[in-house]
């Protein structure tokens, strides 16, 4: 099969970048994130370029959502290659400006923000919050008044697509939970643009993640134009459109192999925007936002693990792991394929096919089914294309620490998270008197 980019076998032995993972699990120990410098910041780049020359046009902004990969150095490398940050949460507001993020770039979205949340937020100045019901606004224009400031607002519009993806990260038919259903739009802006303390200055969208064409991307895109077009013929005028993210990465399964090209996607945006304003605007310039995820970070990172028992069996052969549900909980939660591959190319163990599982008290607790590989005990093994929704889902399950996090540069290997400790898991818990 082939490998992500910036990951390769050299004389037999899987390296990332110019490091073999076996020489990161012997220093780091395992389970261990790695994630490449170079693969980041080439998927920022396809991003970034497309986005180049834009100004004329009104600009437009990566919003990185930091849900897929939070941790503070690769917010802070994407912070300083120009990023904005897609956020859901007052946790993740902490964590892009202990990175450097700039608070003005930062939209907040979420369907559900607590009123601590939407004051800390107008304390620093957040660059936009995406609404997602007129209950929000309401909650939000209170808070606002409250504290004599105004709070910049889009409202997240469901446009009823049908985004083909798996139905939990499907996000823009009109049964999910997400934003504000498509045929009661105009009504919300009205009814939004006159609260107080509020300022309404775009209108978003985000329809599900993993896509792998951009057709439905598209769809929504000419949904939320025509909305633009009505908004603005009732005075309420859009400074910002925001499409959400979405794009889906190739998992090496076959399935994903013919993903959305990024650049193609943009440009395909920026010719349907740009022909739109020109006809029915004179030309005048509208921003445009996107918040990817996945696409930015997914294929950076692998999870490295260690074979702890083989059970070879009469229906089935497991190989147990030190790396489980609580590490990587994609597999058990989405059915989610992820390439394992050994660290070392060859063996003298004989093929088999195995079940890769973890060692938590689960049989959800599976990282891979029906691999053939030639493993012994001991051996290193990597998921693939683990950069995104891998640690920042990861949870303490049976007590388990959570793993370490490393970035390779070249030839230079960065901790940038400790292994936690179990002490710490229960260091805030008291015994009764
Ligand atoms: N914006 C909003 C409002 C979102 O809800 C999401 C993801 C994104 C942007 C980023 O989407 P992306 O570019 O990563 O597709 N845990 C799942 C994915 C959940 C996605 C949730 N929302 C997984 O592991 O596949």
């Amino acid at each position: 099969m082939s490998l992500p980019p910036h990951f390769s076998y050299r004389a037999g032995h899987l390296f990332i970048e110019d490091v073999s993972v076996a020489s990161i699990a012997e220093r780091f120990g395992t389970p261990t994130y790695v994630y490449s410098r170079s693969a980041l910041l080439d998927a920022y780049r396809l991003y970034a370029d497309a986005l180049q020359g834009r100004t004329a046009r009104g600009g437009a902004l990566v919003c990185y959502a930091i849900k897929a990969n939070s941790n503070l150095a690769i917010l802070n490398l994407f912070a300083r290659a120009g990023a904005g940050f897609d956020i859901v949460s007052g946790g993740e507001l902490e964590r892009v400006l202990a990175a450097g993020g700039s608070p003005d770039k930062v939209i907040f979205s979420g369907v559900g923000k607590t009123r601590v949340e939407m004051r800390q937020a107008l304390k620093v100045g957040i660059g936009c919050f995406n609404i997602e019901s007129r209950s929000e606004a309401g909650q939000l224009s209170d808070v606002a008044t409250s504290m004599g400031v105004t709070a910049p607002v889009s409202l997240r519009i469901n446009p009823d697509v049908d985004a083909r993806t798996h139905p939990y990260i499907a996000t823009g038919l009109k049964e999910s939970k997400f934003g504000i259903a498509y045929a009661d739009a105009i009504q919300a802006y009205d009814e939004v643009s006159r609260l107080e303390g509020l300022s309404v200055i775009g209108i978003d969208c985000h329809i599900g993640s993993q896509l792998l064409d951009d057709g439905p991307l598209l769809d929504a895109l000419d949904k939320l134009i025509d909305l633009v077009d009505a908004l603005e013929a009732r005075g309420i005028a859009i400074a910002h459109l925001d499409l959400g993210g979405g794009v889906g990465i190739d998992y090496g399964d076959g399935d994903s192999s013919a993903t959305i090209d990024v650049s193609d996607y943009l440009h395909r945006v920026f010719d349907r925007v740009d022909r739109w304003r020109d006809r029915r605007h004179d030309g005048k310039p509208i921003k445009l936002l996107f918040e990817p995820g996945r696409s930015l970070v997914g294929n950076a990172g692998a999870l490295l693990m260690r074979t702890l028992v083989l059970k070879p069996g009469i229906t089935k052969n497991f190989a147990v792991v030190d790396a489980a549900m609580n590490d990587l909980l994609r597999p058990a939660l989405y059915d989610a394929w992820h390439a394992m591959v050994p660290a070392k190319e060859a063996s003298s163990a004989s093929m088999l096919t195995w079940e890769i599982v973890g060692p938590v008290c689960e049989s959800g607790d599976w990282l891979a089914r029906a691999r053939p590989l030639a493993l012994d005990e001991g051996d290193l093994i990597a998921a693939l294309s683990a950069g995104a929704y891998g640690m920042t889902m990861a949870s303490n399950y049976n007590t388990r620490p959570r793993a370490a996090e490393v970035v390779v540069d070249g030839s230079m290997v960065h901790g940038v998270r400790d292994r936690e400790e179990s002490r710490q898991l229960f260091a805030g818990e008291h015994l009764l008197p």
